[in-house]
């Protein structure tokens, strides 16, 4: 582990690292970005190694980290986790639902050094986000939780994840961010995969439902200009070109499990055939630089047709390998989602389909264990 890491010229140092400290979360979005098969908690990071990899992630030049999970408050570590970042000079931002944060654990998180708090929040509507978090009583516990952030002096970011049970109400979504105090607010159209892809009939929104949203989110931009900042994620399935998911794979930021696998993107693991190198077995910067699955798809030269000669292969890396993957069953692709991909029907045909239906089905929650108070 100790040996010298070949640093090739041509590859960029990660700026991000997102660490899933544990899969364990009170709440049980059907979108959630975590795999179908979850980490169990005996098979989690202890202490010890998370404070290496984040030395070591200093060393490589990594300036932000994502604390995240499931709920990363579930980590009883998370104050020492948090305080070592601060010592070897890292931007923290804790990514969480807001469950398990009390205020005492609020204020010990700023004595820590806690830069940033990104707060989840499900609807506008008390009944609605309970609902979709599947934990009654989560949208009034959240509006606490943003209390006691704000007071604590914290920047608080909401995130909000848009879908059909809830696309109506994207700009009440805003409003309610302005509502708690956050400065910034990250409106995202769910991106199907994991969790979203199982659930996604009934998350799908109506293609005219899902532009009615994107236009109202986007002239509250300008007129909240200077009150809250508006980052906004469109709808995958509704747009002409794909996004460059997660600024190119393996370009910029780095994903740790919580039982230590790295990987290039949250999904990653969708792809079959792609070896993800272990922070127990290897160095940080060695898995950055040289395991396998962090190469697979780094830069442009795995591109097949269109993008391989597309003017925009630098600009969109071809959209999402994972979502590639997923809709047309060979990650090389170009992401379906592009309208020059020879597979953009399928995305269309879904949208048809997925949307077709008046009532949407039920959802399949996303649980790793029983919660306390789980709504029926
Ligand atoms: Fe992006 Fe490929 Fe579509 Fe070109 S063809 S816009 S590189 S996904
Ligand atoms: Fe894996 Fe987009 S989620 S590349």
């Amino acid at each position: 582990m100790n040996a010298p890491v070949h640093v090739p010229v041509h590859v960029p140092r990660p700026v991000g690292l997102l660490a899933e400290l544990t899969h364990r979360c009170p709440l049980g979005c059907p979108y959630c970005s975590n795999p179908l098969e979850m980490d169990a908690r005996t098979s989690e990071l202890d202490t010890q190694t998370w404070l290496r990899i984040f030395s070591e992630a200093a060393e490589l030049g990594i300036i932000h980290i994502h604390l995240s999970g499931g709920e990363p408050a579930s980590r009883r570590d998370l104050v020492e986790i948090v305080a070592h970042c601060a010592k070897v000079g890292l931007y923290t931002n804790l990514i969480t639902s807001g469950i398990g944060l009390s205020e005492e654990r609020v204020a010990e998180l700023s004595r820590a050094g806690l830069d940033h708090v990104q707060l989840s929040i499900q609807d506008s509507e008390a009944e609605s986000g309970d609902r979709i978090a599947g934990y009654e009583g989560a949208f009034a516990r959240k509006r606490e939780v943003a209390r006691s952030v704000t007071a604590a002096g914290f920047p608080l970011t909401v995130n909000a994840v848009i879908h059909r049970a809830n696309v109506s109400r994207a700009g009440a979504m805003v409003k309610l961010a302005i509502e708690l105090g956050a400065k910034r607010v990250e409106v995202a159209h769910t991106q199907y995969y994991g969790w979203a892809k199982t659930n996604r009939a009934a998350l799908l929104p109506p293609r005219a439902e899902a532009e009615r949203a994107v236009a109202e989110v986007e002239a509250l931009r300008a007129q909240y200009k200077g009150v809250i900042v508006i980052d906004h994620v469109i709808p995958d399935y509704h747009a002409h070109f794909p996004k460059a998911c997660m600024g190119g794979w393996a370009r910029r930021t780095l994903n740790v499990t919580p039982a230590g696998r790295v990987l290039p993107c949250h999904a990653a693991e969708t792809i079959p055939g792609l070896e993800f190198w272990n922070v127990r077995e290897h160095a940080l910067a060695d898995i950055w630089y040289t395991s396998p699955a962090f190469q697979a798809f780094r830069g442009t030269e795995w591109m097949l047709e269109p993008c391989r000669s597309c003017p925009r292969k630098e600009v969109d890396f071809g959209g999402c390998r994972c979502q590639a993957m997923a809709l047309t069953g060979d990650a090389r692709n170009a992401d379906p989602v592009c309208h020059l991909s020879p597979y953009h029907d399928r995305v269309e045909a879904i949208v048809s389909e997925d949307t077709a239906a008046e009532a949407a089905p039920d959802y399949v929650y996303r649980r790793l264990q029983r919660t306390p108070a789980p709504v029926a």
